[in-house]
Formats: C-alpha cells, sequence, structure tokens
C-alpha cells in the first residue's frame, strides 16, 4: 500500500472531535450529523471541488484541522483526488483542478473548541477557512444624524423587488446603518407566496398604510392577523410569521432597525401554532397589535395636536414608541427633542417643515422626514386633514417646547 494512502487512512482513523463523533450520532451520505437518526439519507450528494498540489499537505489539514472524514481517496498508486464529509459540507479535493482554492465558512456558537480557537485559517492548498457564529446576533451600527427630508414627487421610480413587491426607501441614508425605513406596495395582491420565518432585529415595525394585508404569527392564536389600512405590529426579534395574502393595491410602511439584518427561514416550524402564550417576551418585547377602530386619541406631545399612542413604547419597553398625530391647529410651537432616531412619514394633508439652518419644505402625503436630536423645528401651515406617523427610538424621549 502506497505510503501517502496508509497515511491518510491513518488520518482519517486518528481524526479527532467531530467526525469520530459523527459515527456514533449518525451521518447521512452527505456528510450531515444527525443526532436523532431521523434525517433521510440522500442518494444525491453535492461535492465542492477545491484543488490542491500535493493532497499530502492539504489531507492532514481537512481531517485534524477541520475535523471532516475521508472519504474516497484514490488512485490506490499515486492518490491525486480525496473527497472529505463534515458540517454539512461535502469537498473533494482534486490535484491540478482549475478551480479557485475558494473559501469556507465554518459556523459555530463555540469557537473556542474548534482548530484551536483560530478565526481565521488558510489551508495548504489555498482555501481560507473563516470560524463565524453559528447563531446571528443583532450588531447596531451608532447612528449618524442627519436631517433628511424625502419627497414622493421628487423620487426616481419605485424599485421592482420580489414577488412584485415595490419598493420605496424612505432614508435613503439609513443614519449610518440605524434604520432602514421602507415604503411598500403590491399593486395586484392576492396570495404571497412566504415561508415561516424571523428576523434577527432590534425593532421591526410593519404599518399598514393602506389596503389590507394577512399575516398568521407565532403564539398569537389560530386565525390570521388582518392589517387594515391604519393598523400596525411590532415583529418581536425572532417571532416567526407568515404573510398569507394581500389587498390590492397595498401599502404598508415597514421600519427595521438595524437597516441590515438577517431573515431565517424556519423550516420545522408550522403557523398557525394555536394561542400559545400571546404576552410572550422575545428579547424582552411583546407582540404588539394596533388596530385603528380602538383608538384612544389624547393631546400630542406638541400642542394643537392629538395622537393615539400605539402600545408599542409599553411592549417594547422604550426600545421604540409609534404615534399616529392629528393636526388640531395649524402650527405647532418650535421645539426640538433628545430622541436617537425621530422618523415621521405623512400619510395624509400637508404641512411645512422649518427646521433651523434648512428652507422650509412643503411636505404631503408620501413625503418622510427625519429630525436629528437638538434641532429646533416647527410644523407650521398644517392641513386640517394632516395625519402623521411618528416614528422615535427611543420611545421615551423627551421634547423641549420653546417659547415664541
Ligand atoms: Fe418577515
Amino acid at each position: 500500500m502506497p505510503v501517502l494512502l496508509m497515511q491518510a487512512l491513518k488520518q482519517a482513523i486518528d481524526t479527532p472531535n467531530s467526525m469520530n463523533a459523527s459515527k456514533v450520532i449518525g451521518m447521512n451520505p452527505a456528510g450531515r450529523t444527525d443526532r436523532n437518526n431521523t434525517m433521510p439519507a440522500s442518494d444525491i450528494i453535492a461535492e465542492f471541488v477545491l484543488p490542491t498540489q500535493e493532497l499530502r499537505d492539504d489531507l492532514p489539514f481537512f481531517t485534524k484541522t477541520l475535523g471532516m472524514r475521508l472519504e474516497n481517496i484514490f488512485p490506490a498508486d499515486d492518490p491525486s483526488v480525496a473527497s472529505f464529509s463534515g458540517h454539512g459540507l461535502r469537498v473533494r479535493l482534486e490535484k491540478g483542478a482549475d478551480v479557485p482554492a475558494g473559501k469556507l465558512r465554518i459556523l459555530t456558537d463555540r469557537p473556542e473548541t474548534f482548530a484551536g480557537g483560530a478565526r481565521h485559517l488558510t489551508a495548504p492548498n489555498g482555501t481560507r477557512v473563516e470560524i463565524v457564529p453559528l447563531t446571528p446576533s443583532v450588531v447596531q451600527p451608532a447612528t449618524q444624524h442627519e436631517f433628511v427630508v424625502r419627497r414622493l414627487r421628487d423620487e426616481a421610480p419605485w424599485i421592482i423587488g420580489r414577488a412584485g413587491m415595490h419598493y420605496r426607501d424612505l432614508i435613503e441614508s439609513r443614519l449610518g446603518g440605524s434604520i432602514i425605513a421602507s415604503h411598500i406596495r403590491i399593486p395586484d395582491g392576492g396570495p404571497v407566496p412566504d415561508m415561516v420565518h424571523y428576523h434577527t432585529v432590534g425593532f421591526q415595525l410593519i404599518f399598514c398604510y393602506k389596503g389590507w394585508v394577512d399575516v398568521y404569527y407565532e403564539d398569537q392564536g389560530d386565525d390570521p392577523i388582518r392589517l387594515h389600512a391604519g393598523d400596525c405590529v411590532t415583529q418581536p426579534p425572532g417571532i416567526r410569521h407568515r404573510v398569507l395574502h394581500a389587498s390590492p393595491d397595498i401599502e404598508v410602511i415597514e421600519i427595521g432597525v438595524p437597516a441590515e439584518h438577517i431573515t431565517t427561514i424556519d423550516h420545522e416550524f408550522t403557523l398557525p401554532n394555536g394561542r400559545g402564550d400571546p404576552s410572550r417576551e422575545w428579547d424582552g418585547q411583546t407582540f404588539v397589535h394596533h388596530v385603528k377602530e380602538t383608538a384612544n386619541w389624547t393631546p400630542f406631545r406638541l400642542p394643537g395636536f392629538t395622537s393615539c399612542d400605539t402600545g408599542v413604547a409599553s411592549g417594547t419597553k422604550g426600545v421604540a414608541g409609534i404615534q399616529v398625530v392629528r393636526a388640531e391647529a395649524d402650527t405647532c410651537p418650535a421645539n426640538r427633542h433628545d430622541a436617537d432616531i425621530h422618523f415621521t412619514f405623512v400619510m395624509e394633508g400637508s404641512m411645512t417643515l422649518t427646521a433651523e439652518g434648512q428652507e422650509p419644505r412643503q411636505l404631503e402625503a408620501g413625503d418622510a422626514f427625519v429630525i436629528p436630536p437638538n434641532m429646533v423645528t416647527q410644523y407650521v401651515a398644517c392641513s386640517q386633514d394632516l395625519e402623521l406617523l411618528e416614528v422615535a427610538l427611543r420611545g421615551d424621549f423627551k421634547t423641549e417646547i420653546l417659547a415664541d
């Protein structure tokens, strides 16, 4: 038996950690471990082809360092091809293969137990390996404060996204990645081809601006929740949900914090899942469902306006506050706030926004603006039908009313 083949077989037998363990807990031909032996074996296997210059150099790296299992190796007299499986992956190293060396991402929540705790490795064949967390976490960038006015009539055409959805970015800069505010519409409506999924976010709001949409939410009963115009829900971090159906011409305002977050498909979870625990908390946040019909209108933080609180500040323990605001006077006093993020969407009517150091901006339905903390602003020339959606993070911010 050639020396290299003998070495390879010995290395495979000596392979530490996960691969020896995999023989105990079961492994299908694709190399996917299955502690319950419930994963059906497949008669189709996919392999990534990687190059190798000297198989003898790469063998110990893939078996011992990465803990993969040697599956086959040939030819016997001078091995130049070998396949390895492990961590849900199968790779085939071919001597002289005209393919890039590539990069592998190893996902684990215990990186200190893998490859001696290294986070970046390079195999002898040039394949780079990165060890990263398995469970996504929220990384909230620092807010880059900016005065933003986004007018519907000034904007480029809507971006056509997946499933016939049209998107309009309401905060183009995203304030340094701290927030995304999207105006979404589905002209055709109808069934929405969605899967049970969840988002790794700090805060997420779905506000139904026009039309209606049916959505299943985890632990919220057997019936879908129908959001009508003026209704909203928060989607706490990790809550499973699935969109079912939307009316024609539905329009939604979606707020996500931070701007970039991971969406995970949960193939094991089915919805509806019954009543569950509607008061449950996900990362300290309850599911908030605000219904316009039952809204309670009270004086707004700014004199001359009335508002209804959506309950979001309470449900998120102050992470965010969402108000629907209506004008009762045509102006309010100059004021400033101390919220980190203060975003407003004009839902109905018109107004003029004055802000220190800025030209007055005439706004109408579909427009949006961001007021940075401590900037003096004033809402003037408000139409009687003016209706605003106000989003603040945190929700328990303070407002200073300034004397005329
Ligand atoms: Fe979603």
